[in-house]
């Protein structure tokens, strides 16, 4: 049986997790953290030594921050410690990305163990998901790279949304069995009359995050790609197929998988086989990105992948 939710009457399924989403910021007000942490970054006198001295008073930012530039898809050859080398090493554009996604996910800290190990299902799949979309974005040649990484790392916000505000909800619903990624909308839209896609609009627009990263969030599912906007915006058609194209690689090829860790190159040399499915992502993908230059409508015609 599935879970039902308890609401009152005439409060749908999104309505109830803005008001719930609203009572959770009062008590731990993500959205404070974040716009101070956007602040120093939006800065453009701030340097390098601010965005340090920001991130670390913040120990599970830093934290986060120095497990993802300790990770295999970095590759540094030392480990790094503090967040000053971080920078030096990885650039204040990297760093940057990297500490959008680590601050948004100190959304819904639990003491749950079945919580706990949810959001860190959700965290390393959004790694992974990272990883891949700004991989498949410099193959493709897509300039803004670490836009896509943050775009990956925030696509399935909404998840963390629905888990902090429903948790006894929607944890069955993360451990039903699907295979496809609509399917969990389906299981979600059945147990809380909404899905992960509007909770992370909600979300979004909450922390203010730029119209990008917003669209990216409440878009990243469903093919072909079809933007009401991409005629005008083919920039910002082009990151939704280059996150989609992220998003089914780490399904493919997820790069954590029982502590161990992988980069994309490694992860698609040992699977050739299922290269096929990627190779359908990446075409649409290359083709939205090359209509940016060739001012190509390339969004439609698209033949559909097996997994979304
Ligand atoms: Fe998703
Ligand atoms: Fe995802």
């Amino acid at each position: 049986m599935r879970p039902a939710i308890q609401q009152p009457q005439d409060v749908t399924g999104l309505e109830l997790v803005r008001r719930k989403l609203a009572q959770t910021e009062r008590i731990r007000p993500v959205s404070a953290v974040l716009t101070r942490t956007l602040r120093v970054l939006e800065d453009p006198r701030s340097s390098a030594s601010d965005l340090a001295k920001v991130i670390s008073e913040d120990e599970v930012v830093t934290g986060k921050l120095l497990s993802v530039v300790n990770s295999a898809f970095y590759g540094v050859s030392r480990r790094v410690t503090v967040v000053s080398q971080a920078v030096a090493l990885l650039g204040y554009q990297t760093v940057r990305a990297i500490v959008i996604g680590a601050t948004a996910f100190r959304m819904g800290e639990s003491r749950d163990p079945e919580v706990r190990a949810c959001r860190e299902e959700i965290w390393q799949h959004s790694m992974d998901c990272a990883a891949w979309s700004k991989s498949v974005a410099t193959k493709l040649g897509y300039r803004f790279a670490e836009e896509a990484f943050v775009a990956g790392l925030l696509h399935d916000i909404g998840k963390l949304v629905l888990l902090t505000v429903l948790p006894e909800q929607y944890v069955p619903v993360l451990h039903q069995e699907v295979n496809t990624p609509d399917e969990t909308m389906e299981f979600e839209r059945q147990a809380l009359q909404t899905d992960h896609l509007a909770a992370g609009g909600l979300i979004a627009e909450r922390w203010s995050l730029p119209m990008r990263l917003r669209t990216c969030i409440t878009q990243h599912h469903g093919w072909p790609i079809e933007l009401p906007d991409a005629q005008s915006d083919k920039l910002l058609g082009a990151l939704i197929a280059v996150v989609r194209c992220g998003n089914a690689a780490s399904r493919l090829y997820p790069l954590h998988h029982d502590g161990a860790q992988t980069t994309p190159a490694v992860a698609l040399r040992t699977h050739e086989m299922e290269q096929e499915i990627l190779t359908a992502f990446a075409e649409e993908a290359g083709r939205l990105v090359k209509s940016l230059d060739a001012n190509h409508d390339g969004v439609t015609g698209a033949r559909r992948p097996h997994v979304v």
